[in-house]
């Protein structure tokens, strides 16, 4: 039978790419981008997505659709193997009937990451130029729209974006900011990673009662179980160990299937800016974040170091000052 090994790699030899040699990254130590002149290197850009293609299709894998699962099925979380949870009729409801991505290709694609940095950048404009553009964890946009732009065509959610941003729909107010920054998504792609890790099952159950109850339009996805283990295998493969990607890198790593050019805003996991002056973690709310700390799942920093040697290599642009 079909056998896929956990790392997604299904086997196949690590040939690993050229830019994340390791005489590379010990010249390149620093974590400011040097390079003011970029131009893309669309040799460098298309090996990417080949090598990536090899872990994961992003037009498959973002989204389990209608004809594999049925409501009832039970699913084991990926990050707690051992809990489960059921195909609800709602979530079966709201399930594809194919990708939302088939058949998709953009030239130019912008990713917003949720930093501070963005703050005070004028970068709204700039970001809404992109054909495709990538936002986070429903991060809101109308009272930021001169830093960070107003398009989006793909954001993500982690089910705790319920709690953390809308005190868990406990009263209409709640329930009504949550619709309202549904409905202004007007028909993009709403991506809720439903599956990853226990705990999240009800809070997907109240955004998709939400969504059906006042027939938001927005084009739901849930990404398949084995997107993770494909993504996490990729980087691992090219030496950069992460235990769990997050959402940004996750994006980028999809992005490059369907986007021949890639731009990223708002990544920046640093407690400071070059100047030295200090930068929330996230543009819109107070939380605050160790960015290295033991407890934190993710290795932002890390990631950061590799997407930045993806920037001086051409593969990939990081905006990280301001837009003029
Ligand atoms: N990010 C960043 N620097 C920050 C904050 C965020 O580079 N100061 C990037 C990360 O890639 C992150 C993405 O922007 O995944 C979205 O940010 P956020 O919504 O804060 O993600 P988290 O909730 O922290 O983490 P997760 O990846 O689990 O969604």
């Amino acid at each position: 039978g079909k056998q896929s090994r956990d790392d997604g790699s299904q086997g196949i030899s690590s040939k690993t790419d050229a830019i994340f040699d390791k005489d590379k990254e010990d010249q390149e130590k620093s974590i400011v981008p040097v390079v003011s002149e970029w131009k893309l290197n669309r040799t460098l850009s298309l090996n990417l997505r080949r090598n990536i293609l090899r872990f994961l299709d992003a037009e498959r894998d973002i989204s389990v659709v209608k004809g594999n699962l049925k409501p009832g099925d039970t699913i084991h979380y990926i990050f707690d193997r051992g809990s489960t949870m059921n195909i609800s009729k709602s979530l079966y409801q709201l399930i594809p009937k194919q990708s939302p991505l088939k058949g998709q290709h953009f030239q130019k694609c912008a990713i917003v990451g949720n930093s501070g940095v963005l703050l005070n950048s004028g970068c709204g404009k700039e970001i809404d130029t992109h054909e495709f553009v990538i936002r986070c964890n429903l991060a809101p946009v109308q009272e930021f729209a001169s830093d960070v732009g107003i398009r989006t065509n793909l954001v993500t959610m982690n089910p705790s974006v319920v709690q953390r941003a809308f005190e868990d729909l406990a009263n209409d107010t709640w329930k009504d900011r949550l619709l309202q920054r549904l409905q202004n998504l007007n028909g993009s792609i709403l991506w809720i990673p439903a599956f990853m890790a226990k705990g999240g099952e009800q809070r997907v159950e109240l955004v998709n009662s939400l969504i059906l109850k006042h027939q938001i339009n927005v084009q739901t996805a849930y990404p398949s179980l084995r997107l993770l283990y494909a993504v996490r295998g990729y980087w691992l493969t090219n030496k950069v160990p992460i235990k769990r990607p997050s959402t940004g890198l996750l994006m980028y790593t999809l992005a490059t299937r369907f986007c021949d050019e890639i731009h990223l805003y708002g990544f920046w996991p640093f407690l400071q800016d070059q100047k030295g002056n200090s930068v929330k973690y996230h543009y819109y709310d107070s939380l605050r974040y160790e960015f290295d700390s033991q407890s934190s799942p993710h290795a932002m920093p890390l990631e950061f170091q590799a997407l930045q040697r993806l920037h001086q290599q051409g593969a990939l642009k990081l905006n990280i000052g301001d837009c003029v």
